[in-house]
């Protein structure tokens, strides 16, 4: 096959959601649907229901290196499917922001109860960042939820995009009747726990005959008819260029849990959503049927057993052909390196592979080369944009509590900043280490690895910072003034670019005042920017 027909056979995806709003439950659907598990039950609930360091370390361990959970690849249709798995719980947040950099498309899962929630609405963000085509599937239809429409308008206005349903429920909670499908005019009755892989559609030739009634009961036909003559006089017909530029979702309702509308949505899902992307570098764009082989690093996943301290790199793959045992260029340490073993996933089996193409997502054995966001190519010195360090929100310093372990603090706390665990920031004088993060669970996870995986000791004291803001500026005098004033709040990030920690909204705008000539980005994504712009 040639590498044009590979990557046409190629959607690379995550599903995303707020907390319990099903993302797991879909997940497991659509790998049912794909063949990729027979029964279901068969998904790891990644979820982290208690927020402990030591529940956290539990799954971990029983994950392992298993990272099986982690890429989900199944066949359906012809195509190769590659779901990428996103953490359930919001201190992990970044993780699930990173793995946003490496698919091409979402679905979004929202809870028809509660409607659009505010992990949702962080997610979305992230994907408009990148115009990252979206498909919306509220589910739990079967509860007692919110009216359609009002869902409709909230989506809209919450999530800044526009909105078009392309299935439509008939009634919803315990008068749950199905979902009538407006693409292709055909009725899905409900049922629970429906385990068939095969359509269950009646078509409705026309939405005011009779036999409607007969099937659903003359209340729901006619509400249904005047539900689908609004939506019609409302909403456009869908504009698949609008759902590729991430300007319009379609949306679909059903319920995961019991296998009802996933299939509408994934039918849909496999027509629309995108074959592998262009990305973009530092130096140009690249297409995926390049022929010379990129990629990049999204995710670094370590094995915290500390008789094996191994670690996995996953690979999104950009263009070209990745092959075993071929040397690949690693840009970041200007150093060739061949893989013996990479490693795909399907499902729950792991496989070494020999080849493979853009779109997939390769896990590559790794002893501390990787970092995330580095980029290997077949000899070009290029590197990918886009993986940004977005600002943490806690801050804490980090105190050595055993200085006879200085050095092994030191390599712990690198390599876990490395695998994007938190954010590390330095402040020069006295190489003071501040820890930046999303959530409190990383602490406390930071402080048992350090200690279990790296024999060293340590505490944090919490800083009272507000936003990590990376600064620029065109007058380098400028810049240095402020750095000079603003000593004690100058650290560094991991590539050494400078950061202020500002010490609260009212704080930063006063410096935003005093010093028009500075830029302060909330992200590290600002070398796009200025790459782009220039
Ligand atoms: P998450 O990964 O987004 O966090 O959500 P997950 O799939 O774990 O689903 C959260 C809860 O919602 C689960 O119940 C799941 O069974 C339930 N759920 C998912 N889809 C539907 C649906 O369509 N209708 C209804 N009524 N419930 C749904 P749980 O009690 O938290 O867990 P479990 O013991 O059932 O696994």
């Amino acid at each position: 096959m040639s590498l044009k027909q590979e990557i046409q056979k190629r959607k690379t995806f995550a599903i995303i959601s707020h907390p319990d709003a099903g993302k797991t439950t879909l997940t497991e659907k659509l790998l049912l649907f794909g063949g990729a598990i027979q029964t279901a039950g068969a998904v790891k609930n990644n979820k982290i229901r208690k927020t402990a360091a030591s529940d956290f370390m539990e799954i971990e361990r029983q994950r392992g290196i298993s990272v099986a959970t982690s890429v989900m690849g199944f066949e359906y249709q012809d195509l190769l499917i590659n779901l990428l798995d996103t953490p359930g719980h919001k201190d992990f947040a970044e993780d699930t922001y990173r793995t946003l950099t490496a698919v091409d498309s979402v679905i979004l899962v929202v809870d028809s109860v509660k409607g659009v929630e505010e992990q949702t609405e962080r997610l979305m963000e992230v994907c408009r960042m990148r115009d990252t085509p979206v498909i919306i599937f509220v589910n739990k239809m079967d509860l007692e939820g919110r009216d359609p429409f009002e869902l409709l308008d909230e989506l809209e206005e919450k999530l800044d995009i526009k909105v078009r349903p392309l299935s439509w429920p008939i009634s919803g909670g315990h008068t749950f009747k199905g979902v009538y499908n407006l693409f292709e005019k055909g009725l899905n009755l409900f049922s629970a726990n429906k385990t068939k892989i095969e359509r269950d559609v009646v078509k409705v030739e026309a939405l005011d005959a009779v036999e409607l009634d007969e099937m659903i009961g003359t209340e729901y036909a006619d509400q249904l008819r005047e539900d689908v003559d609004l939506i019609e006089g409302v909403y456009d017909v869908l504009d698949k260029e609008a759902y590729l530029a991430g300007k319009i979702a379609p949306v679909f309702f059903g319920s995961a849990v019991n296998n009802f509308g996933v299939q509408e949505m994934l039918d849909t899902f496999v027509r629309l959503a995108p074959t592998p992307l262009p990305r973009l570098t530092n130096l140009r764009s690249i297409a995926p049927n390049e022929e010379r082989f990129t990629g990049f690093v999204f995710k670094i996943h370590a094995n915290i057993d500390p008789k094996h301290r191994d670690r996995i790199a996953f690979l999104r793959i950009c263009s070209g052909t990745f092959e075993r045992n071929k040397f690949f260029y690693h840009t970041r340490l200007d150093k060739k390196l061949k893989f013996a073993n990479p490693a795909t996933f399907m499902a729950r089996s792991k496989n070494v592979i020999d080849t493979a193409y853009p779109g997939d997502v390769v896990g590559l054995y790794d002893t501390g080369n990787f970092k995330i966001g580095d980029t290997l190519t077949e000899g070009e010195d290029l590197q990918f944009q886009g993986i940004p360090s977005f600002s943490p929100e806690i801050f804490k310093e980090l105190i050595n509590k055993d200085p006879m372990k200085s050095k092994q603090l030191e390599k712990g706390i690198q390599q876990l900043t490395d695998e994007g665990v938190a954010q590390l920031f330095i402040r020069e004088a006295g190489s003071r280490k501040i820890v930046g993060t999303v959530g409190e669970l990383q602490f406390e996870v930071i402080q048992y690895r350090l200690e279990h995986e790296y024999g060293a000791k340590c505490e944090f004291q919490p800083k009272n910072y507000y936003k990590a803001c990376w600064i620029t500026s065109d007058h380098a005098q400028k810049l240095d003034e402020f750095k000079r004033i603003k000593a004690t709040d100058i650290v560094t990030d991991k590539d050494g670019n400078d950061v202020f920690l500002a010490p609260s909204k009212f704080l930063l705008d006063m410096e935003r005042q005093n010093f028009p000539e500075l830029e302060f980005h909330f992200t590290s994504e600002f070398k796009t920017a200025v790459d782009s712009a220039g």
